[in-house]
């Protein structure tokens, strides 16, 4: 006889928090080690853009990247839950926030402003990093964020926690709040 253990999310998961959190890393982890489906908004806008983010800001401005991002992460929402990395501003604008907050268990990925710059490894994708001292940028969004990121349903703080122990931390969270289950299926070996 053999075991079969299969994870199910009751809800979508939406990591958020500001670039560099690791919440494309983590969120890519946590969905390969569970077999979860993995959906990145900042990936889906390029896609449905047909331009990088860096163009869409310059050519159409934040406004409108805004607007996508909405739009993308209520689209991605509507389906079977996933779990879904969020660009850094998606929490702050208050019609994304608000669904976000509705349709997915929220996740604050914390982190100080030293150790989100020492974990980006591509400034050049980043439109709001281009042009100043990134640290500073960093340390002014974290401070104007913060109040929003706070009123996310878990947060976790990354800070000196290596990957591994991020996801056990998740995985602890959303098994709490029944979340995640585990399925078990047992299966005769042919
Ligand atoms: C942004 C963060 C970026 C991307 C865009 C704007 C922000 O995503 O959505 O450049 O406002 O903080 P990451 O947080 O994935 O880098």
């Amino acid at each position: 006889m053999k075991q079969n253990q299969n994870y199910l999310l009751s809800h979508s998961v939406a990591l958020i928090g500001l670039m560099g959190a690791g919440k494309s890393t983590l969120g890519r982890y946590f969905a390969r080690s569970l077999s979860i489906d993995f959906k990145d908004s900042d990936d889906e806008i390029v896609k449905r853009a047909g331009i990088s983010i860096p163009d869409i800001f310059e050519l159409s401005g934040e406004e409108k990247f805004r607007d996508i991002e909405q739009r993308v992460i209520e689209d991605i929402l509507q389906g079977s839950p996933v779990i879904l990395s969020t660009g850094g501003g998606a929490f702050i604008v208050p019609k994304t926030r608000n669904i976000l907050s509705n349709k997915s268990v929220t996740i604050w990925l914390r982190a100080e402003p030293e150790t989100l710059l020492s974990r980006m490894d591509n400034l050049h994708n980043r439109p709001l990093l281009a042009k100043g001292d990134p640290l500073l940028t960093l340390t002014n969004l974290s401070n104007e964020r913060k109040r929003y990121y706070e009123q996310a349903d878990v947060i976790i703080d990354t800070d000196n926690l290596p990957a591994a122990h991020a996801l056990r931390e998740l995985v602890s969270a959303l098994k709490d709040r029944n979340v995640l289950k585990l399925e078990k299926s047992v299966q005769k070996e042919l």
